[in-house]
Order: structure tokens, then sequence, then C-alpha cells
């Protein structure tokens, strides 16, 4: 347990930016915590890393120098499927500057070649037709069927303002990423795991399989949500987050309403 209020970081997935973390950001600073939500290169506002810088462990870098140059170390680090491969990749190389992860809808393992294949074929496809054939072939795979159509919009919105060489950066990024799975059993620091009932990328039953590898970690799954379950069951993943921090990492006084510092 640590004997002061943590910042808490978190890293969008794809084809997001920071504004996927909204009612996080909302709910956490209400209870007073600093909260950054660091957009990925290429996305949000962002430039896009040169090509050499392209890869999962660039971003990892790239993430942690943001975390050293803005936050109180060490920090809560979460991520959101891509952002959970980027979190991963940095708690191996600089786990000393985390005090807990939050692991959302994601998984620790390399792309498999049908994997590859499939991004490959979207890379192509966003050349060819632009963004909306990807935000045609995401949406229903980043919320359940029974998503509001105010929400699908919303993250229609999201995933149309990307910029195309952010997104194919990223893309090229995932395939190419090193599989962690192995690093898992260092993981020493408390570490909630979430994943929404009806996500088809990365279902409970495949995040179940490697969270059990991380010994300090705790498995929520979120009812009636697919991937996106930080915007989709935004009530239910800000209390697990809230319980996670109190119960496992800071249960000192908490940071009081109306105290929280404005960090973006
Ligand atoms: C995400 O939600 O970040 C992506 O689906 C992850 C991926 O493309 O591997």
């Amino acid at each position: 347990m640590l004997n002061s209020i943590p910042d808490v970081v978190l890293v969008h997935g794809f084809p997001l930016d920071e504004e996927m973390w909204v009612d996080q950001v909302a709910f956490l600073r209400a209870l007073g915590y600093r909260v950054f939500t660091p957009n990925l290169p290429g996305f949000g506002q962002r430039a896009g890393n040169p090509p050499h810088r392209c890869s999962i462990s660039a971003f990892a870098e790239d993430i942690h120098h943001y975390i050293i140059r803005n936050c109180k170390l060490p920090c809560i680090i979460g991520g959101f499927s891509m952002g959970g491969y980027v979190v991963l990749a940095l708690l191996h190389r600089f786990a000393k500057d985390a005090c807990a992860a939050v692991l959302i809808d994601t998984h620790p393992a390399a792309d498999s070649p049908e994997a590859r294949q499939g991004r490959m074929k979207s890379i192509t496809s966003l050349q060819t037709d632009g963004i909306q054939s990807l935000v045609a072939q995401m949406l229903p795979r980043l919320l359940s069927p029974t998503a509001s159509l105010s929400l699908r919009h919303r993250v229609e919105q999201i995933i149309a303002r990307q910029q195309p060489a952010g997104m194919i950066q990223a893309q090229m990024a995932a395939a190419m990423r090193v599989d962690q799975t192995e690093h898992l059993s260092n993981i020493v620091i408390p570490c909630l795991v979430v994943g929404g009932s009806q996500d088809i990328i990365t279902p409970p039953e495949l995040m179940k399989k490697w969270q059990c590898k991380i010994t300090r970690s705790q498995w929520v799954e979120i009812p009636n949500a697919g991937h996106l379950t930080p915007m989709e069951a935004p009530d239910t993943v800000n209390q697990a987050i809230a319980d996670f921090i109190i119960k496992k990492v800071y249960s000192g006084s908490q940071p009081s309403i109306g105290n929280s510092q404005n960090a973006t």
C-alpha cells in the first residue's frame, strides 16, 4: 500500500484517442485524483512517430517519457486493448515507475499469422476506401449488439477524426509486437484486469487464462458489455477502478472532492 495519493495514467486503444476515457477522467477527478490520458503517436492531435519508432515498445518508451515529465511516481498505469499492449511493454521495462496496473479488454500475446493478415487487409482498405471502411469494420467489434445509438455515434465520431497515417502506423506496430506472456509472472504490483462479458476481441475466457499468471491480480467481468467497456459500461468500470485503488493501492485519507488538478 502507498502512503500518498497516486496519480492515474490511462492509455487509449485502437483506433481511438484520449476521449474514450472521458467518463473515467470525470469520475476519478471528482474523487480528487490527478488523471492523465496521453494520446499515442498519430492519434488525437499528436503527430505520428518516424518509421523507426513505430513499435509498441517505442510507444511504451514514449508514454514512459510522458509519465516521467508529468506524474508523481510511482503511478497507477492503465491501458485499454492496444493501450494494454503498451502498458504491458512499459511494465516490463520500467516496472519501478508503476505502483499498480489496470488492464482493460486486452491480452499479452503477439498476433497470430491470421491476425497479422487481417491487419494488412485493414491497412489496404483504409488506403483504398478511407476511414469509413474502418468505422464499419470496427463498430460491431468494439460494442455489444445492445449498445445505444448515441454511443455508437460517439465512437464513430472518435474513429472518423483519427489520421489514417496514425492508424496504419499503429496497425503495423501491433502486428509486430512481441509476446509479453512470459513476463506476466514478473509483475509484482497489484493489477486489476477488466473485461466485458460480450467482448468478442478479448473474450473473458481468454482474459482469465492470462490474468491468473499475474500473482497479485484481480479479475472483474463487466456484464452486458462488449470490448469497449470504459465507454459502454462506464459506471461499472469506474467503480471497479475506485474499489481496486482503495483495497489494493492506497487506503489512506482519500483526496478531497474539488482538490483535483487539471491534468490532461
Ligand atoms: C483495440 O481495441 O485497441 C484493438 O482492437 C486492439 C488490436 O487491434 O489488437
